[in-house]
């Protein structure tokens, strides 16, 4: 059986695997073999000619080392100042400096000079999100011929929004160079035909034309999900049940509203601590009887966008804490650090409403692991952002505008007023989805569609031919 090759930018480290993402593709190196490819997290003077290998409990993983400036084009400039806000549809958070992109192609070019090396010919290569778009179109210009596929990790954006990127041309021809792209949504297929299919008119108009072939390519939803039996079980395991009882004692008898993300613009944060004060100041009747938790590690935090979506979120916290708090109250509480999945999974056990509104996402695995974490007796109910990924494999979820904040202030409202009878018919519904989307079928799904001799195509994409521009 081919050996699976793993690439993504940042690699597992020692110790249990945070993500579910990282847990489940542990696991397909377990039952397979291969290796992780990925940067080491360390920057030298100069990159090293060859990747080291690792062993890390019992996972190979070769890693290279990147210089500062390299990195800095690549991860903070080309990858999250343009490509994240701009797939983000936040063109306004973007700073388009095109030079970025030299250092952007220069790390997948040196990416893809250490990982041919360590290729045999049947290998199967499987890469992992917007930094290394262009990573297939530079090992097959070294000569690769292995079937290599692309996972998106974020939404696909709008034409207009890909417009806006530099070298967006050359990145969609990168991606024809792909036998199988996947995507967390049916949103974003319908966005990347769209865009493939709004260049052909468009492009002629007096200008030379080359032709992106993207016959050879797949593209497919592929929605990831968690374990949510595993979440399942963290929720009362000791550490799960620490945490319960920890909070327990703090809250009393207030209904716990519980938000966890990385501190990140497209989470929606301020809006959502605004639909929260929305939330007391209409229904004075539920102040001391709620309290909402806002988890939220700090993410990227050399990015100005991001210092200000902090200091955003510290106002609007503190306008609620002014606002509304009393000396033996407060509305809510606001953590700037990360937490482990036990801990995570008893928190979430315990929120009677699990808030998960980000403005745009590509999937959003908070809202799978809190459905997983749920006490089947007592489940919580989850509100979700129309515009997350998993609006479209939970529909029994509360789904809301969160750019609209009183709409979800009544959501809020609806999921702390519903009877137990209908919070158990929602969850069964929504855990029955989690199980069907969970993260191991996921892995095996797309590399199942990956293999050689899989690529019958039911593509939407396949008779694309994309033009571009090249005058
Ligand atoms: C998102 C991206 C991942 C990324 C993660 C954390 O989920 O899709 O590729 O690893 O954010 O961001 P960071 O910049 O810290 O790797």
């Amino acid at each position: 059986m081919s050996r699976i090759v793993i690439v993504s930018n940042r690699t597992p480290g020692k110790g249990p695997a945070a993500g579910g993402l990282a847990v489940a593709l542990r696991k397909v190196l377990g039952e397979r073999e291969g290796f992780w490819f990925g940067w080491s997290g360390k920057l030298a003077e100069a990159p090293p000619p060859e990747a080291r290998i690792e062993h890390i409990d019992g996972l190979s993983i070769a890693q290279i080392d990147l210089t500062r400036d390299d990195h800095h084009a690549y991860y903070a400039g080309f990858s999250n100042s343009i490509l994240w806000p701009s797939f983000h549809l936040r063109l306004d958070l973007a700073t388009i400096e095109g030079h970025w992109y030299e250092g952007y192609r220069s790390v997948n070019r040196q990416f893809a000079r250490s990982l041919l090396p360590l290729l045999r010919p049947d290998d199967i290569v499987w890469v992992h999100d917007y930094h290394l778009i262009p990573l297939a179109a530079e090992l097959r210009h070294l000569g690769a011929r292995n079937r290599i596929g692309f996972y998106l990790h974020i939404p696909f954006p709008t034409a207009d929004a890909l417009y806006a990127i530099p070298h967006h041309e050359e990145l969609m021809r990168d991606l024809s160079r792909y036998d199988l792209i996947g995507m967390q949504a049916k949103r974003d297929v319908a966005a990347f035909t769209e865009f493939a299919e709004h260049q052909m008119p468009s492009t002629f108009g007096g200008h030379r034309s080359r032709i992106i072939d993207f016959s050879r390519t797949e593209v497919d939803a592929f929605p990831i999900g968690s374990d949510p039996d595993a979440f399942a079980r963290l929720a009362v395991s000791p550490a799960g049940t620490k945490m319960i009882n920890r909070m327990k004692r703090s809250l009393g008898d207030q209904r716990l509203i519980l938000g966890v993300d990385r501190l990140d613009y497209s989470k929606g944060l301020p809006q959502r601590v605004e639909a929260y004060e929305k939330l007391l100041a209409n229904n004075a009747r539920l102040r001391r009887s709620v309290h909402l938790l806002q988890v939220a590690p700090p993410s990227r935090d050399g990015i100005k966008e991001y210092q200000e979506t902090s200091d955003a979120l510290d106002a609007i916290c503190g306008r609620v804490m002014g606002h509304f708090a009393e000396p033996d109250w407060q509305p809510l509480t606001y953590v700037k650090r990360a937490y482990g999945q036990p801990s995570l999974a008893g928190l979430y056990r315990l929120a009677r409403v699990g808030l998960v509104t980000p403005l745009r996402d590509g999937m959003n695995l908070v809202a799978h692991e809190y459905v997983g974490a749920q006490n089947p007796d007592d489940p919580g109910v989850l509100v979700l952002s129309r515009f997350a990924g998993a609006a479209e494999i939970f529909p029994e979820a509360l789904l809301v505008n969160p750019f609209d904040t009183d709409e979800t202030a009544e959501a809020l409202r609806l999921a702390l007023d519903m009877p137990l009878e209908e919070r158990k018919q929602r969850w069964q519904a929504l855990m029955q989805a989690a199980r069907r989307h969970n993260v191991d079928d996921w892995a095996m799904g797309f590399l199942d569609r990956l293999a050689p001799g899989a690529n019958a195509r039911t593509s939407t994409t396949r008779d694309i031919l994309y033009l571009a521009s090249v005058a």
